[in-house]
């Protein structure tokens, strides 16, 4: 099964990617994620994400294509996969197409995690990060057993840098500009499901579940 998971920043995407993936035995790949773990690891990709990342801008769509694109061909994958904030624009959209399109294949699910903007501030504010496994928290829904540390790896967790109000409504913005389109595109492909993303996170899931089946 392959699946792009859409949805505003804060929605709950990689909340529920994570789930589809361990329910359904396929990877999680969030390319927020990768950046991230690059950027803690100072590579060259990181470098450069980390500029972009941090204004709330998207990162440039040569820079993100091809990554995914490698990590798709990959053996884990050729079960099925959750996409986690790829793609993004409408060009990240049609090269995920086209390259599927090369091996006989498509995608199957684009989910709409679907979540109005003034819900969103107040999730980012209090969601805390882990670095180093991607696990996430808010310090009043789903606080970790103790505080300030993962329940999964143990690493110390973090209030994200781009999750700064001010950050946040620009990425917002952003979404509305050069995201939302996707689910227009999805529409037309005949595989958008949309969620409502307001209710507990176990009620999307189980929302979800119910449409993948
Ligand atoms: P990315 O990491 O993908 O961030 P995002 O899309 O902005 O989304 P978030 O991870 O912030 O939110 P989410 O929807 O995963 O929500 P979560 O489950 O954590 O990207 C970061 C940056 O990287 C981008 O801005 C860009 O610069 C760059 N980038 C990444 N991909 C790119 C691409 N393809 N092209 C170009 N640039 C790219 O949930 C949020 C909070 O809400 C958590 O605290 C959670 O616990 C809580 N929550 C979740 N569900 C619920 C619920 N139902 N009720 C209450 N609280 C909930
Ligand atoms: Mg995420």
């Amino acid at each position: 099964m392959k699946i792009i998971m859409l949805g505003a920043p804060g929605a709950g995407k990689g909340t529920q990617a994570k789930q589809i993936s361990s329910k359904y035995d396929i990877p999680h790949i969030s390319t927020g994620d990768i950046f991230r773990a690059n950027i803690k690891n100072g590579t060259e990709l990181g470098k450069k994400a980390k500029g972009y990342m941090d204004k709330g801008a998207l990162v440039p769509d040569e820079l993100t294509c091809d990554l995914v694109m490698d990590r798709i061909k990959q053996e884990d994958c050729k079960n099925g996969f959750v996409l986690d904030g790829f793609p993004r624009t409408i060009p990240q959209a049609e090269a995920l197409t086209a390259a599927l399109e090369k091996i006989g294949e498509k995608m199957d699910f684009a989910i709409n995690v679907d979540v109005p903007d003034e819900n969103i501030v107040n999730r980012m504010s209090g969601r805390r990060a882990c670095l180093e496994c991607g696990a996430t928290y808010h310090i009043v829904s789903i606080p970790p057993k103790k505080e300030g540390i993962c329940d999964n790896c143990g690493s110390e967790l973090v209030l994200r840098d781009d999750d700064k109000p001010e950050t946040v409504q620009k990425r917002l913005d952003v979404y509305h500009e050069q995201t939302q389109p996707l689910i227009d595109y999805y529409d037309k492909q005949g595989i958008l499901k949309t969620v409502d993303g307001t209710v507990p996170m176990e009620q999307v899931f189980a929302d979800i579940v119910a449409i993948l089946q």
